[in-house]
């Protein structure tokens, strides 16, 4: 999926590497660098100034050079993205309006649209706030030759087979942050968000940077499994243990030996089994369910919840001591409402990666579309997103996907109680039976005195005191 305008660009473009300069031709011009043509010497490479003309001005930016996979040469600019919407990104978007083509659909477009009427991709790259967006989702994802630190501050790849993690906004810029950080120690981790906020995604990605990767990541759901056999589950039994253990079963503590165990929904385990948790977080061993042995494991715990832990505590239904232990690292993750343009970003991804999945050729979304997505408060966050995407891809006969295939609940008592909030009919007559109601008082109820005070006429004092239903009058 291509995110940034790539247009024709065949002027005179000088080199300069160190003390030497050379002189080539450009073949096109995109947000993140030129390509050239194919003279350039290669011993020249991390560090390049490139000169050339937009709109008869002189541009001097700084780049890196290298050969894409079809082996042709590209300079990839390194400026800020303040520089590079005020010079390439100005000159693009005015050849794009000039064209009057989108470029990305060729849909016919107008001066004033911001986004295509019909696929809604961009189209105004002067603004810094685009050239960002675009830049972070592409470092991630197509421009490999960069860092690995720059790349995985957008896209953390390769978490599991097929699974990415996206993100561009600051919040989750740190989110990622804390991955890197906390996958280098063996301290447990508690990872709090909404539900469908990634939270799994997070563990797994903090266990696939470890040194622990090649180890089991073991999952263990402390709501879903039932209160009296969570504890079997997690310390094992030895036969006989109790009715029906009819054979020594290791618990998922010791499947997870080198590598790490993820407890989710932390927040319903019983109360008395939280101590056998803490007792393990604090010396790593722990005895089967019947069994007398004292065994150890080396295993990183992981916790995720998405109720409030503190308030568990004050209602006793958490140790507040385990919370403690478990809480040390911490990571919060924002809910989808909260993450800016990364709903969009992510929306088109998945639009792009399922279609491929099921083999349909669908190009993106409409501007509709992509409005009522930014507008919709996504209550299941990333899994409802994927969810309505994943449907609209299966279901639609459409080349874009249009707000009408998005299967989404506007919360209409939402919508009602802002429009509630920001009604101006409505405040303006609680206003004006509020300032009556005063002058009334201050009058005495005086026709004469009140219409002076409020700067109306008598007729229009009986009007409004019929219509508020406000006091007896006293006619002088
Ligand atoms: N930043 C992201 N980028 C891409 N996919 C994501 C991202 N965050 C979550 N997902 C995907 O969204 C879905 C839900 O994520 P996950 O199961 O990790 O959420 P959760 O917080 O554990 O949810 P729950 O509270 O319901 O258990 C998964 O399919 C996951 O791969
Ligand atoms: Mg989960």
């Amino acid at each position: 999926m291509r995110i940034s305008p790539r247009i024709q660009f065949t002027e005179n473009i000088i080199l300069e590497c160190g003390d030497e300069a050379f002189e080539t031709k450009g073949v096109d011009l995109s947000l993140q660098g030129i390509k050239i043509e194919n003279t350039y010497p290669e011993y020249c490479k991390d560090n390049v100034k490139v000169s050339f003309e937009l709109n008869g001005k002189p541009v001097t930016l700084n780049g890196k050079l290298y050969r894409n996979e079809q082996k042709e040469m590209v300079i990839v600019f390194k400026e800020s993205p303040e520089k590079i919407a005020e010079t390439v990104g100005s000159y693009i978007t005015n050849k794009i309006y000039e064209s009057g083509h989108c470029p990305f659909c060729e849909y016919p477009i107008q001066k004033t649209d911001k986004y295509c009427p019909k696929c809604g991709m961009y189209l105004n790259f002067s603004s810094s706030n685009v050239i960002k967006v675009i830049n972070d989702f592409k470092l991630g994802k197509v421009i490999e030759k960069l860092t690995q630190e720059e790349k995985d501050s957008i896209v953390e790849t390769g978490i599991s087979n097929n699974m990415e993690m996206i993100g561009t906004n600051e919040k989750m810029k740190e989110v990622f942050h804390l991955i890197r950080k906390y996958a280098a120690t063996d301290y447990p981790v508690l990872i709090v968000g909404e539900t469908g906020t990634g939270k799994e995604l997070t563990a797994r990605a903090i266990h696939q940077k470890s040194n622990r990767a090649n180890k089991p990541f073991i999952v263990v759901n402390c709501a879903s499994i039932p209160s009296e056999l969570l504890e079997a589950e997690l310390f094992g039994y030895e036969k006989g243990a109790f009715t029906g253990a009819d054979k020594r079963k290791p618990g998922k503590i010791e499947l997870a030996d080198g590598g790490t165990l993820f407890l989710d929904e932390i927040g319903d385990m019983p109360y008395n089994l939280q101590a056998k948790l803490l007792r393990f977080l604090q010396e790593y061993t722990f005895e089967r369910l019947g069994g007398t042995q004292t065994l150890k494991a080396d295993v990183r715990i992981i916790a995720a919840t998405n109720v409030n832990l503190k308030k568990a505590i004050e209602e006793g239904r958490f140790r507040e001591d385990l919370y403690y232990r478990l809480s040390v690292l911490t990571i919060e993750l924002p809910p989808l409402r909260e993450r800016g343009e990364d709903v969009v970003i992510m929306a088109k991804y998945f639009v792009d990666r399922y279609s491929k999945e099921i083999g349909k050729n669908i190009k993106g979304l409409t501007k509709d579309a992509i409005d009522l997505i930014r507008s919709y408060s996504w209550p299941g966050n990333v899994r409802e997103l994927i969810n309505v995407i994943r449907k609209a891809v299966v279901l639609t006969d459409k080349e874009y996907i249009d707000a009408e295939d998005l299967d989404i609940k506007v919360d209409s008592s939402e919508s009602e109680n802002i429009s509630n909030i920001l009604d101006i009919r409505k405040h303006t007559e609680r206003l004006e039976k509020k300032l009556l109601r005063e002058a009334f008082i201050r009058t005495r109820g005086n026709i004469t005195k009140m219409a002076k005070l409020l700067g109306i006429s008598r007729p229009k004092v009986y009007k409004l005191l019929e219509k508020h239903n406000i006091g007896e009058i006293h006619i002088k």
